[in-house]
């Protein structure tokens, strides 16, 4: 039997958010983003190609079945294996070093590894580029998982979305900052964010105008990141983050993905901010708050946030790398 092939894919966190779908068909994104890479937080995943098999067989570390992650994975590796013209399955062993499904892009660097893992068992060479764009129809914001540092992802305007794909901006070393990852629930979130978007787009009068002002956040992120401008990225991931949820909340009905220690973290974030530490929030598609900070601020805002009510945990990372084959 084949090998197991293994391949390792760091999550990120948008800067300038991604919300709505221009085509749901390969989760061609309305809008372009921009994100971190995140050390420390990745995904590892193995596959084999096995003969003995009549259907994919995926085992996905620690998750509750049935996984939801599994099943879309399954589809994932058909097209794969259509690419190839291959008539064999795969086993797959899927591990996560952080909480699955709960807004913590586990989706991002899990469908970037498997899209890395899949190709190489199968025996496909795709460019770092094509393999942004195969990860992207696992899920969106899994285009940017294939690379280190500061990514960004094109909306591109193409049909085929051929031209929707990520690239990375500044490598892991162009800038040392930190993302504090503040869990405040382990729970798997509710709702896909698929579904999520077409709500927002169906029923959202603020759609129109989450499409018109994202252009300029994120033409605005990108020189704020390669000038290294802590507070003006800072501000405008606020911006973008808070634009983001406005839009999420005016659907009907509204989407609502706090809960109350995000409240609390947001107010605590700002407070310090007011005492002179220079720290910003992000929150994506559930209740956990990432906290974007100057390394040297880490031990204080921790022990700041550590006590505020329903904190779970705190992760903390630094830009980190490309995704990867790891050779045994
Ligand atoms: O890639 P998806 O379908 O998990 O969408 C993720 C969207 C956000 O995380 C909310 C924003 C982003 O740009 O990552």
């Amino acid at each position: 039997m084949a090998e197991f092939v293994t391949a390792v894919a760091h999550s990120n966190i948008a800067l300038a958010k991604y919300w709505g779908k221009r085509q749901v068909q390969g989760n061609l994104p309305a809008v372009g983003s921009l994100s971190m890479t995140l050390s420390g937080l990745y995904t590892r995943t193995s596959v084999r190609l096995n003969p003995s098999l009549n259907q994919h067989t995926i085992w996905v570390v620690d998750a509750e079945a049935p996984n939801a992650f599994a099943e879309r994975s399954k589809h994932f590796i058909d097209t794969v294996r259509q690419m190839v013209d291959s008539d064999a399955y795969v086993e797959v062993r899927t591990e996560n070093t952080f909480p699955t499904g709960a807004g913590l892009a586990s989706s991002a660097s899990g469908f970037a590894a498997l899209a890395l893992a899949t190709t190489e068992a199968y025996g496909v060479k795709l460019s770092p580029r094509e393999l942004s764009g195969l990860a992207r129809t696992g899920s969106g914001s899994a285009s940017r998982s294939l690379f280190g540092g500061f990514v960004e992802w094109h909306r591109g305007a193409l049909e085929d979305g051929s031209d929707s794909v990520a690239e990375p901006i500044a490598g892991p070393d162009h800038w040392d900052v930190r993302m504090l990852v503040v869990i405040t629930s382990e729970a798997e979130k509710q709702h896909s964010s698929t579904d999520g978007m077409n709500l927002t787009r169906d029923t959202s009068p603020y759609y129109d105008a989450w499409l018109s002002t994202s252009p300029q956040t994120l033409k605005d992120m990108k020189a704020a990141v390669l000038a290294r401008n802590f507070d003006r990225v800072g501000e405008l991931t606020e911006s973008s983050c808070l634009q983001m949820h406005a839009v999420m909340l005016s659907a009907r009905p509204g989407l609502l993905y706090w809960n109350p220690a995000t409240v609390a973290l947001i107010h605590a974030v700002r407070a310090e901010r007011a005492a002179g530490l220079g720290c910003y929030f992000t929150i994506d598609a559930g209740p956990q708050v990432k906290i974007l900070c100057r390394p040297e601020h880490v031990e204080r805002l921790r022990e700041r946030i550590e006590n505020v009510p329903g904190v779970i945990r705190i992760l903390e990372a630094a830009p980190g790398p490309d995704a990867r084959v790891e050779r045994a």
